[in-house]
């Protein structure tokens, strides 16, 4: 007799932001007082972003994680013993090791022994958590996945380099993916290629005791735009023909929240209207891994994504890493 297909579906989502907003503005004035000159005006032109969140020293990507699966768990309804997985993609881990995976597990006091790992594809990483849960689930492996995406990116932030201090914040999402009859998960596709690992980097290590090479995010911004740009479209198409559907079949879009000029151009590219696509890049600034499960949970939790609807997640960033993930909610 055959077996019944296991699917994977998302049951929960959660988000925490830490508790200080700085706007432009604000930002704007703190540069000054180190000579360095931006403007909202030119933040907002060139990428959309008005505000974004940054943890205080003492608040860790653990701790943003940890409030984001717990708010998962609660709309799942599911008790944090039943998790059997943990994935976690950040490029701010809390340590070299063990990984935040682990910490977060530790948190949210689970003694279960569940596996937990980390991911780490920049801002690709929570669609290439998603597929990894996936995969697990539908081979059988496991029923419970936390998948999250968090980050501390204020922590690898020159605040000397105008270029990129202004684009990036700190947060975290998590969804619980869990076993169903039912197909949730309904495609994924991931890429990378290293040849590009230049253009989007933290080029540092720790070695003998101390930081070698540099521990501030570099970014070649006009090279990624151009790279990302392509790639976007490339991979939701692949993602919408590994499903056999249409573009005009996404009721939701919510690229990598980067810039709004990438994901109006995405947008443009796959003919889909504007108001189908979930912005936060203007409140959240650019969150690497945890900007695509922070905008799922706000419009989960504000009402526009519906139970039943299709929605395409498209990661993109440092690797150079891209995906997609197509959801029935
Ligand atoms: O998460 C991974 C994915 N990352 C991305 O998707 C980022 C992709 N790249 C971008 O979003 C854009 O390239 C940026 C927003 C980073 C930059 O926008 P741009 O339109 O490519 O600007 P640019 O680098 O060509 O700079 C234009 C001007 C330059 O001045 P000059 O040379 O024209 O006199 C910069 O020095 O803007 C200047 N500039 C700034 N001015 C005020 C650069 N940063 C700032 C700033 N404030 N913060």
């Amino acid at each position: 007799m055959t077996q019944p297909a296991i699917y994977s579906r998302v049951i929960g989502t959660g988000s925490y932001l830490p508790p200080r907003r700085v706007s432009n503005q604000q930002l704007a004035e703190e540069l000054a007082a180190r000579q360095v000159e931006t403007s909202d005006e030119w933040i907002v032109a060139r990428t959309g972003i008005k505000a974004r969140y940054f943890a205080p020293p003492d608040m860790t990507t653990s701790d943003l994680a940890v409030e984001a699966a717990r708010k998962a768990l609660d709309m799942a309804g599911v008790d944090a013993q039943a998790v059997d997985l943990i994935i976690l993609a950040t490029s701010t881990p809390d340590f070299v090791f063990p990984s935040t995976a682990c910490l977060v597990q530790s948190k949210l006091g689970i003694t279960n022994g569940c596996a937990a790992f980390d991911v780490q594809a920049v801002c690709s990483g929570f669609v290439y958590a998603l597929a990894t849960a996936d995969n697990f689930i539908r081979s059988g492996a496991y029923r419970n996945v936390l998948v999250i995406g968090a980050e501390t990116f204020s922590r690898i932030l020159d605040f000397n380099d105008r270029t990129t201090c202004v684009l990036f914040g700190d947060g975290a999402g998590a969804v619980l993916l869990s076993a169903s009859s039912e197909p949730g998960v309904l495609s994924t596709a991931l890429h990378a290629d290293g040849r590009y690992a230049d253009i989007l980097c933290v080029p540092g290590n720790v070695h003998g005791g101390a930081i070698q090479g540099n521990a501030f995010l570099y970014m070649d911004g006009q090279a990624v735009f151009k790279l990302a740009v392509g790639v976007l479209e490339k991979v939701a198409l692949e993602a919408l023909d590994k499903a056999g559907l249409e573009a005009s079949q996404i009721d939701w879009l919510i690229p990598h929240q980067a810039n709004i000029r990438i994901m109006l151009s995405t947008a443009r590219k796959l003919h889909l209207p504007t108001e189908k696509m979930i912005v936060t890049v203007d409140e959240h600034g650019n969150t690497s891994a945890a900007s695509i499960p922070l905008a799922l949970d706000v419009a989960v939790r504000d009402g526009r994504i519906q139970r039943g609807q299709r929605v395409m997640l498209e990661g993109v960033g440092g690797g150079f890493t891209w995906g997609a993930a197509l959801l029935r909610m």
